[in-house]
């Protein structure tokens, strides 16, 4: 008889491709799902009776700036006990690597972490000491904008790239895909590379249309009054550098701009239609979360201080009360913050549901883990989606859901033979009950792990079960 080492029974199973789910088995052996459908003839050392659970692909958090993370909480319990098995990191033009020593961190790097942390001058660094220490998730890396101007450039952030600093950053870019980084990432609406001109960017995407699958991700320049601009340079960059593109936490900030969903989605229409590849990721929330800047408060009905440096006292203020407080202007306040990070609350629920409903939409929690009070997205991502958005407001089904977690991520992002249950996939798997999942993570209380998460699996490993980790650190470091 043939053997292996797992077989579920009973489950309800997703496959993340979209389609219907089925009650089949499904049967894993070592890293690898091994059968589907009816698994008698095999032997198993373990029956799982999944009764009444559903059993989906691990979810790909495909935005994160978990590159420190991984490092630091390696069982990363904020991650897996939503049942994320995959997380992209190196988002919004920030990555740990490349880069070499650096006396001062611009923001928004220290959301990452301290400058003394960035000790990863190379990717292939940094890969070797990931593989070295594995977390508890697999990790794909993106490589920042920001990080290679503060690396070739760090004296003239505030200067679009000399030709000598592009041919740099290009060959440092070249060199980071050699070693593994899946593609590139931009964070145009923060000071180290607001002046970098659309020039600059199309010609360091070009780079990587010489790797196959290499993508373009960005938090674009302006996600506000002028998100339709922004749009048009993504949608730009991407047809002139010939790469794919993916918008990071796509949205329309500012109450002015409540509705504009209706005109960047009809934009991203037109691009698809015309066979340009263009997705993006969303997180499901109405509040956003960043450095503590004055260029971003403009556009929030109300700012959330999370995290300031010099006066911790203020954790969990609202800027307004502070205000008060030291009888100042909110730019005043920012500047005695800083270093300091926030949560905006900035967006219409309409907008987030049209954004989220999208067929391009992918979920992404966009979390910052290195927070003291951070966005509660950072624990609740993926059950609020499933319990809130599935299960309360009915928005799609649960297929869809899972889909935009798990096969329309690994597709987008190149991730092969990631985010599906199918025969030779790698057995990344979440159990979990649909009618009690549930994010309770929330503003006031962000750290809290979510109700309904059965058990996940990392690459055949059991890796979080019954609201605990195993301390089992089964991640590899994913490329293409
Ligand atoms: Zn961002
Ligand atoms: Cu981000």
């Amino acid at each position: 008889m043939a053997s292996c080492d797992l077989i579920f029974t009973g489950a309800r199973v997703i496959d993340g491709s979209g389609s219907e789910s089925r009650f089949i088995d499904v049967a894993i052996d070592r890293d690898r799902i091994t059968a589907l459908g009816d698994c008698r003839h095999l032997q198993a050392d373990t029956i799982i009776d999944a009764s009444g659970l559903t059993l989906a692909p691990g979810f790909i958090d495909c935005h994160t700036h978990d590159d420190l993370a991984v490092f630091k909480s390696p069982d990363i319990p904020f991650k897996i006990s939503q049942g994320v098995t995959t997380v992209i990191a190196g988002n919004c033009g920030i990555s740990l690597a490349p880069v070499a020593a650096v006396k001062e961190l611009p923001p928004p790097f220290p959301l990452l972490g301290e400058a003394a942390e960035f000790c990863f001058p190379s990717v292939k660094i940094y890969r070797n000491a990931l593989e070295k220490a594995p977390a508890a998730v697999n990790l794909a890396l993106l490589v920042g904008h920001s990080s290679l101007r503060l690396d070739c450039m760090a004296e003239r952030l505030d200067q679009n790239a000399d030709q000598n600093a592009l041919q740099q950053m290009q060959a440092n870019l070249r060199l980071a895909l050699e070693q593994g980084c899946i593609g590139l990432s931009t964070g145009l609406d923060y000071p180290p590379a607001q002046a970098a001109s659309t020039e600059e960017v199309v010609q360091l995407a070009g780079v990587l249309r010489e790797f196959t699958s290499a993508l373009y991700v960005t938090h674009m320049r302006d996600e506000g009054d002028h998100v339709t601009e922004a749009v048009e340079e993504t949608l730009g960059i991407g047809s002139r550098a010939k790469v794919p593109v993916i918008i990071s936490h796509h949205k329309c900030a500012g109450s002015r701009n409540y509705g504009r969903s209706r005109e960047t989605l009809a934009m991203i229409d037109r691009a698809r239609a015309e066979h340009q590849p263009v997705s993006f990721d969303v997180y499901p929330y109405t509040a956003s979360s960043t450095s503590l800047l004055p260029q971003f408060i403009r556009d929030a009905e109300a700012v959330l201080v999370a995290e300031s440096m010099p006066h911790p006292e203020c954790n969990g203020k609202m800027l307004d009360q502070i205000c008060n407080n030291w009888d100042c202007t909110a730019e005043e306040a920012c500047n005695r913050l800083y270093p300091a990070a926030a949560i905006y609350f900035q967006m219409d629920e309409d907008d987030l549901e049209r954004i989220m409903t999208h067929p391009a939409a992918m979920i992404g929690s966009d979390g910052i883990a290195s927070m003291q009070t951070p966005h509660p997205r950072l624990w609740g991502t993926f059950p609020r989606v499933l319990g809130r958005y599935v299960r309360e407001k009915k928005l799609f089904e649960l297929e869809t859901a899972v889909h935009k977690m798990t096969g329309l991520t690994a597709s987008r992002f190149g991730l092969r033979n990631r985010g599906s249950i199918a025969v030779g996939s790698f057995a990344d798997l979440v159990l979990f009950d649909p009618e009690v999942i549930t994010d309770r993570a929330s503003f006031e209380n962000p750290a809290q792990i979510s109700d309904g998460i059965v058990s996940v699996w990392v690459n055949g490993k059991l890796s979080w079960h019954d609201k605990t980790s195993t301390g089992i650190r089964n991640g590899v470091f994913l490329t293409h």
